[in-house]
């Protein structure tokens, strides 16, 4: 009898490593020499460069996933009406390029590098003050399950899930991306207060390494003794409020559903038994091992994927692109059924309540201390948040924001949450009150403005004089509008309902 549960876990890995970001950049991927000279009979595989023009195969998805940090990006943060203020940031970020979770059994892991030195590529100019200043990180103040995470990658020979250098540069990207975006818009002042700035972080080190290099993207040579890190025990960020019952009944449904769309999948199964074949191994243990997950890892460093020499058991060989494009394209598939079948969105709903109940608190906080005759202390509210995730973050957050559009999490992929104000109108009447100006949100993904293809701004109508979606329409969103979808008016009502 097949154990149901072992099943599940299985399925939740591909759950959480569905990729299917759109690549737009194409690689150069070389023939190393070294490969070029083993074996005659073992036949190595190059990615091919990926074309920009075709409909998003499997394949130019997969590049995109990787998010190569070799091209400038468009970003759309700190763009807003003349004249309208911004109040804070919060941003969501997914770790950077990592090595492996999984090792492809019978072969060799890849491999990767994963100390830091500004002489390899990919480099930035901050890469070595980046490394100076994360040798002080003792000055900073650590959550205590923090202070003993390794603040850089550091081992010869990548760890199972270390930050790469990658992942390093592209989140220095992103925070020099960010300080670009805002400069203008004086979000952080020279002397920023302890209190102004906010950072989270599950207890992995490619969490914590990847928030610390946005944040010195953003603030470089930031004051370590003005910094708190905090820890997030859960991968949901549900601090407190984790407790939900239903959450996981919607999780298990959508496993079940995903389990039962990959066995009825026959190229699928005919790709994982060829590939079994090739290794030696039982079918079962081949997906057990998830091997996308380390052929992704070979596709983003451009390392050819694993060959075998044959022996009793396998008939030896290499894995080959065409069956990494079989079992990318089944997740693809999976997507969309994901989708239509609707119960990942009910688990994202819950799942990212606490989550977006903190960020829809912090923003009322910030409108409140910036109401015309407000006596705020200066630096009083947090104006930048970060929450460094993982893609069991970040897919459930699009979902529940309604994104089911978006693409999946690629690595250093960013959500961002502004808050704007528009001017006040000044009265032409004496004696009469200015009106104070209007608050709003603007939600990007990946720098990409999406503010209106959330849940809930899609049906706002835009008037002519408010280009951004109006604070109000969050907040009664996250407090009320997003249960409906699970039948209930609160998280509460949500997560402990009887089931009918
Ligand atoms: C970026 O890609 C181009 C062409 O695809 C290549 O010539 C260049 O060396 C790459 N740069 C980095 C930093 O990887
Ligand atoms: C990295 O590791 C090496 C040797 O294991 C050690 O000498 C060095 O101090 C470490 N560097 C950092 C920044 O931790
Ligand atoms: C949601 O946030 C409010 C603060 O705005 C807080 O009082 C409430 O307890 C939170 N609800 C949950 C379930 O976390
Ligand atoms: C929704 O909830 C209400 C009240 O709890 C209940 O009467 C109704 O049957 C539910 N509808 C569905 C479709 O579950």
């Amino acid at each position: 009898m097949i154990h149901v549960a072992k099943l599940v876990t299985a399925c939740l890995v591909l759950v959480n490593l569905m990729p299917s970001a759109s690549g737009l950049e194409t690689h150069q991927h070389q023939a190393d020499g070294a490969a070029a000279n083993q074996g005659k009979s073992r036949k190595r595989v190059f990615p091919a460069p990926a074309s920009q023009t075709e409909e998003p195969g499997p394949l130019s998805e997969a590049y995109g996933y990787c998010n190569t940090p070799n091209r400038t990006e468009q970003a759309w943060e700190g763009h807003s009406p003349a004249d309208y203020s911004l109040l804070s940031v919060q941003v969501m970020i997914r770790h950077g390029d990592r090595y492996l979770l999984y090792s492809i059994p019978k072969t060799r892991r890849p491999a990767i590098d994963c100390t830091l030195s500004a002489n390899r590529r990919p480099s930035h100019p901050l890469l070595s003050g980046f490394i100076t200043h994360m040798g002080r990180g003792g000055r900073g103040h650590w959550d205590s399950p923090l202070s003993s995470v390794p603040r850089l990658p550091n081992h010869s020979s990548c760890d199972i899930g270390e930050l790469t250098q990658t992942g390093v540069v592209q989140h220095l990207r992103n925070g020099q991306l960010l300080r670009d975006a805002y400069k203008h818009h004086t979000l952080l002042a020279e002397d920023w207060s302890p209190r102004q700035v906010w950072l989270e972080t599950t207890g992995k080190s490619r969490t914590l390494q990847s928030g610390l290099s946005l944040l010195y993207g953003l603030l470089p040579d930031f004051d370590w003794t003005k910094l708190t890190v905090r820890h997030q025990w859960s991968t949901l960020f549900c601090g407190g409020a984790c407790d939900c019952p239903a959450r996981n009944k919607y999780l298990d449904e959508e496993q079940r559903r995903q389990y039962r769309l990959r066995v009825a999948n026959t190229e699928l199964e005919r790709t994982y038994t060829e590939m079994a074949r090739t290794l030696g191994i039982p079918t079962r243990q081949l997906r057990a091992a998830n091997p996308i997950d380390s052929l992704l890892c070979h596709l983003c460093h451009g390392i050819a994927f694993p060959c075998v020499p044959a022996t009793d058991s396998g008939s030896g060989g290499c894995l080959t692109m065409s069956q990494f494009a079989v079992i990318r394209k089944q997740q693809l598939e999976d997507e969309v059924e994901r989708r239509k079948a609707g119960l990942y969105r009910k688990y994202a709903i819950l799942a990212m309540f606490p989550y977006l109940n903190r960020t829809a608190a912090k923003m009322e906080r910030v409108a409140r201390a910036n109401e015309p005759g407000r006596q705020t202390r200066p630096g009083g509210e947090e104006v930048f948040s970060l929450s460094s995730a993982h893609d069991v973050t970040m897919a459930p957050l699009l979902s529940a924001l309604g994104l089911e559009q978006a693409r999946f999490p690629r690595f250093a992929a960013r959500v961002v949450f502004e808050l704007w104000k528009s001017p006040g109108t000044t009265s032409k009447k004496k004696g009469a009150k200015a009106k104070d100006g209007e608050v709003f949100v603007r939600v990007l993904y990946n720098g990409v403005d999406v503010t209106f293809r959330t849940a809930f701004c899609k049906t706002h109508v835009r008037k002519g004089n408010q280009p951004l979606c109006p604070l109000a329409t969050f907040l009664s969103f996250v407090r009320r509008d997003m249960f409906a979808l699970v039948n209930a008016t609160s998280y509460q009502e949500a997560c402990y309902r009887r089931p009918a």
